[in-house]
């Protein structure tokens, strides 16, 4: 079983290899993920951004490489409301690595101080609105794209 301390926090020495993971993604896998077909640079960037502007971003990493990865992007209007998602490669998929990530980035979100965590995806996109639904009792449609809210825990000991 994938357990949360299993996943390190990405820091900017990571970019390179988060990048890197990103753009092993398939093309279909990259626009479930960016939402639109995401050139090289652009992942680049993001990756960039990614591990070094703060944002909470989870990483889990087989023989050197990042195969899974998970963010957390705070709204910038609504400071305590952040947004998630997801990235598991190919060959790495059913084990547990998106739901753990998931149980990870809650339990970080929580102790952090969010209140509400959002997910948004592609109607098409059936893994992550079944893993969504594990998380959620609320997934609604928007425009298109499905919108999931996920279940907050209670933090006793926070920090
Ligand atoms: C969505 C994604 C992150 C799921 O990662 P994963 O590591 O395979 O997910 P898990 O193994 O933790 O699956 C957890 C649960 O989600 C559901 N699920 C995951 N993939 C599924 C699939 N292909 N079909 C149906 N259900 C699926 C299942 O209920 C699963 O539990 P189970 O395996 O016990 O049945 C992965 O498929 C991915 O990276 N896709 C491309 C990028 C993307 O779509 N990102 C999301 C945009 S935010």
């Amino acid at each position: 079983m994938i357990g949360r301390e299993q996943f390190f926090r990405l820091t900017p020495g990571d970019a390179d290899r988060y990048a890197d993971h990103l753009l092993r993604l398939e093309e279909e896998d990259r626009r479930l993920r960016f939402f639109k077909d995401a050139p090289e640079f652009m992942i680049v960037m993001h990756a960039g951004a990614a591990a070094c502007d703060g944002r909470i971003a989870f990483g889990w990493e087989e023989d050197g490489e990042i195969r899974a990865a998970g963010e957390l992007v705070a709204d910038p209007d609504r400071p305590h409301v952040g947004e998630l998602a997801f990235s598991v490669e190919k060959g790495w998929r059913r084990r547990g690595l998106g739901a753990a990530l998931m149980d990870a980035l809650i339990d970080a979100g929580a102790r952090a101080g969010f209140t509400t965590l959002n997910l948004e995806f592609l109607a098409e996109n059936h893994a992550m609105e079944a893993l969504a639904r594990g998380f959620s009792d609320c997934v609604v449609d928007r425009d298109g794209r499905l919108a999931a809210t996920v279940a907050m825990k209670r933090i006793v000991n926070p920090g």
